[in-house]
């Protein structure tokens, strides 16, 4: 075996597609997922992983700094792609407590039982890499404007000089300053300073990423467009937070994981990378198309299920628009998304139709038993 690479959070949404990628792309390296299997972690989204020679779950919590230590020194890691966290802005509004353990703390026992392990060995922090995933919320929110009095979405340019559609004409960049609005972005903020730190203090081969909002298959069913689509499904309200002006730019998972696999293997050490599908769109928007897809695929009438549209009470400190510019990537490391976001809504939109067993078994809570009887109690 080549290298061994820890992946945490892998029983998630977006580590699910990164530990899979992984498994399948380098046979010989060793992939050890470490999740401790919250509510969101949900071993059946790796299934078709699981008995491949070269990966491993173990499960573990990143806040318990001995066991990560343990863990690193006993699997001899060389790599960590650091996915797991609390991701709900809604959960970290009533409880941002959680948010602060995992996502700040559980980082901070990461990277010194990392340090620790690393620096014990002769060749130090050669040919390692500590590669944390963070977020777009870091930067804050930014306005929706009407330059020369355009109504949005308008033509606009990235730096990169290519033309896509745009609520506003201002971006986030890796340069921008970070300014957390919400309990969770707080959190993710303060664990890429962490981050950073270790980088600064101590040398160590750090890399963060900043990615703007994901969808596909295997999102927990609290976010929008997975919550939305199994509400339609069985003609439940669909509940839009205020106006639904609000706007976000959306990515396919797969491509996220493509862009964390380049990266870890080709980015610069202390380098931040935005990641992003220049695919800005308001909520009330995505929430008609989810509509009329869900509708044409499930054979029923044109707009039939319009009416489940509700509005209600607005996220407490919901942020305008997100906005990434992911031109560094591009022009660096050549990465660009694969998809369009019509080709990428319809095959997720299909995904959680074809796929009514698992949802049937996370919105039961059926998932958690999945490991019980895989590995003893969860
Ligand atoms: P998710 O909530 O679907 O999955 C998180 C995973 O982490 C779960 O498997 C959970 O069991 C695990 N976990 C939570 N606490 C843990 C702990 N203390 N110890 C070990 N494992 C723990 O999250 P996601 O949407 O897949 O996001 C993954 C990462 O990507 C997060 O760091 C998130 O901040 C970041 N991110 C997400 C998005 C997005 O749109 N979903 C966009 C940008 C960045
Ligand atoms: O931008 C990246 C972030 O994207 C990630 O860091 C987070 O982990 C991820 O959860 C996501 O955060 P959002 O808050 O943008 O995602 P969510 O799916 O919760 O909401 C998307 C938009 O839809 C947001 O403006 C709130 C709105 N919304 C959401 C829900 C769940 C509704 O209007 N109604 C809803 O029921």
């Amino acid at each position: 075996m080549n290298k061994t690479i820890i992946i945490t959070g892998g029983a998630g949404f977006i580590g699910s597609h990164v530990v899979r990628l992984f498994v399948d792309k380098y046979p010989d390296c060793r992939i050890i997922n470490v999740d401790k299997l919250t509510y969101a972690g949900n071993l059946a989204n790796l299934k078709d992983v699981e008995d491949r020679p070269n990966y491993r779950f173990v499960k573990a919590d990143i806040c318990d700094f001995e066991a990560m230590r343990t863990l690193m020194e006993a699997e001899r890691v060389d790599g960590i792609i650091h996915l797991a966290a609390e991701s709900h802005v809604d959960r970290s509004i009533r409880d941002p407590f959680t948010f602060a353990r995992t996502n700040v703390l559980g980082t901070l026992s990461l990277l010194q039982a990392a340090k620790e392990y690393w620096e014990s060995l002769p060749e130090g922090y050669s040919g390692k890499r500590f590669y944390h995933i963070s977020t777009d919320e870091v930067y804050g929110a930014l306005e929706l404007t009407h330059p020369e009095g355009i109504e949005p979405p308008f033509t606009t340019k990235a730096s990169s000089g290519k033309h896509h559609l745009a609520y506003g004409d201002t971006f986030f960049y890796e340069t921008t300053r970070y300014n957390p609005h919400s309990p969770y972005s707080a959190s993710k903020a303060s664990s890429d300073h962490f981050v950073r730190a270790f980088h600064d203090t101590y040398g160590m081969p750090v890399i963060v990423t900043n990615c703007s909002n994901n969808y596909g298959p295997y999102q927990f069913p609290e976010k929008l467009i997975p919550l939305f689509i199994n509400n339609i499904r069985h003609r439940k309200p669909l509940p839009v937070y205020g106006k639904g002006e609000n706007v976000r730019d959306w990515l396919y998972v797969e491509d996220h994981a493509r862009a964390i696999d380049l990266i870890f293997h080709k980015g610069k050490d202390a380098e931040t990378y935005n990641i992003g599908g220049f695919n800005e769109w308001k909520n009330i928007d995505i929430v008609k198309v989810l509509v009329r897809t869900a509708d044409r695929l499930l054979g029923r009438s044109e707009d039939e299920d319009m009416g489940l549209i509700t509005y209600v009470t607005d996220r407490k400190g919901h942020d305008m628009r997100y906005a990434i510019d992911s031109t560094k990537l591009q022009r660096e490391l050549g990465w660009e998304p694969s998809l369009q976001f019509e080709e990428g809504i319809e095959k997720t939109v299909r995904w959680y139709l074809d796929n009514q067993e698992w949802m049937d078994m996370v919105t039961s809570g059926e998932y958690m038993k999945y490991y019980d009887g895989m590995y003893g109690k969860r």
